[in-house]
């Protein structure tokens, strides 16, 4: 698509070849802009995977990382330093329910110890393994680790890696009914889902849905495992995603946006299951570093503030009634759904085997989306993005929807 070869791309060859990224290299970035090595500027409606929620280039963010790289980079967790320190007790405090925290790396990881925490909570109880059982959902998306890639209930993310671990179980999302089949034999330990399933559509839990999964763990004694990974830390207008259902999870797992860009993971645990893992039972060299956590501390403060809860709203709903005008002028779109700024434009049928050109035509267009599921465009933009950023960024979505119309 670049009118000028970027020789940087050759370079590409020396990749495992397991992505395949629109053909521009970035550079740099400022708020919801980004510049190419070609000098082009993009309106990024992507975030780096919902990832860059305090845009790009943020002052604070960086201020907290180069004060911390001044100081003190790293100390393994055979030694304490301040910002974890700091960062956990106001992830703890934040979230209204944890009463302890594992920081880790990336949000598979963070799934992995929730997922580990599970089997050793039920081990605790003196369930054998066949009653350690965690019930997930078909379209989820949890991570790419063997555990976590098996709580992914896709089996496209998962051929060729068998043998998967055991122990898992699998439903339709929001089938109230599926679920109470599957844990009618009394052997489930947890049950974990997203509450708005990111990768696999942008689709939200409904509200009976999860009040009967907290209903049906705490019939039988199970946990309730949220991964908030990609739709937490104010993506929906709500710091903790949970809060829009109003129920009390048992376990949440953060990544993404916790650190604003800079890698960082989260396990949060309540009191029914902080107290399982003792000394040796689960770890991380660089889990909680002091780099990231200085960086996550302030994203934290600035995620959870009413001026970024009032800015997802307000754009939140342009980011809609921009969609549902493109939809309307061009028949492309079946549905807009969504929470916040996690929005989903499902295409209709005739449009879904081309939505690949679609998002090339949007880069062409100089306007960066995602894809989830098979059908669906995806934006989970900056949360402090702008008026005018928006405006354009939907500008630029409708020119490159015009232009495959046109193409047809
Ligand atoms: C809901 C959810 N869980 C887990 C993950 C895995 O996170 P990571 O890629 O940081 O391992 C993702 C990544 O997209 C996600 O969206």
């Amino acid at each position: 698509m670049t009118a000028v070869a970027e020789p940087l791309l050759s370079l590409s060859q020396y990749y495992l070849p397991v992505y395949r990224p629109r053909q521009l290299v970035l550079e740099r970035g400022q708020g919801a802009r980004l510049w190419d090595t070609q000098g082009r500027e993009f309106i990024d409606l992507a975030a780096g995977i919902a990832v860059c929620s305090l845009g790009h280039n943020n002052p604070d963010l960086k201020a907290a990382l180069l004060a911390q790289a001044d100081k003190l980079w790293h100390t393994s967790n055979m030694f304490y330093s301040e910002p974890p320190l700091h960062l956990a007790q106001e992830l703890v405090e934040a979230s209204r329910f944890a009463s302890r925290v594992f920081l880790c790396n990336s949000g598979a990881e963070a799934n992995e110890v929730a997922i580990k925490l599970v089997r050793k909570w039920a081990a605790a109880q003196g369930r054998p393994p066949e009653k350690r059982v965690i019930v997930t959902f078909r379209g989820s998306f949890h991570g790419r680790t063997l555990a976590t890639v098996t709580a992914t209930a896709q089996p496209k993310y998962q051929e060729g890696y068998e043998p998967l671990p055991g122990g898992f179980r699998y439903a339709d999302f929001n089938d109230v009914a599926q679920l109470e089949a599957a844990m009618a034999g009394g052997d489930v330990a947890a049950v974990m889902f997203e509450p708005v399933q990111g990768e696999g559509g942008v689709m939200p839990a409904s509200a009976e849905f999860m009040r009967r999964a907290r209903e049906l763990c705490d019939q039988h004694d199970a946990l309730l495992v949220l991964d908030e990974i990609q739709v937490g830390m104010g993506r929906t207008g709500q710091l903790f995603a949970h809060w829009n259902w109003g129920v009390t999870p048992d376990i949440v797992s953060l990544a993404k946006a916790l650190g604003g860009g800079f890698p960082v993971g989260a396990m949060l645990a309540g009191p029914k299951v902080a107290e399982v893992m003792g000394v040796g039972a689960h770890g991380t060299t660089f889990g909680g570093n002091p780099l990231a956590a200085a960086v996550a501390r302030v994203a934290l403060r600035t995620l959870a503030s009413d001026a970024i809860k009032a800015n997802v709203a307000r754009q939140s709903a342009a980011l809609k009634a921009g969609l549902e005008a493109i939809g309307a002028e061009f028949g492309v779109f079946e549905q807009v759904r969504g929470m916040g700024l996690m929005i989903g434009a499902v295409l209709k049928p005739e449009y879904v085997a081309d939505i690949g050109a679609l998002l090339d035509l949007a880069a062409e267009k100089q306007v960066l989306i995602l894809q989830a599921g098979t059908s669906v465009l995806r934006f989970v933009p900056p949360l402090n993005i702008t008026d005018e950023e928006l405006a354009e960024g939907l500008k630029r979505v409708r020119e490159a929807i015009a232009a495959y119309v046109a193409s047809r």
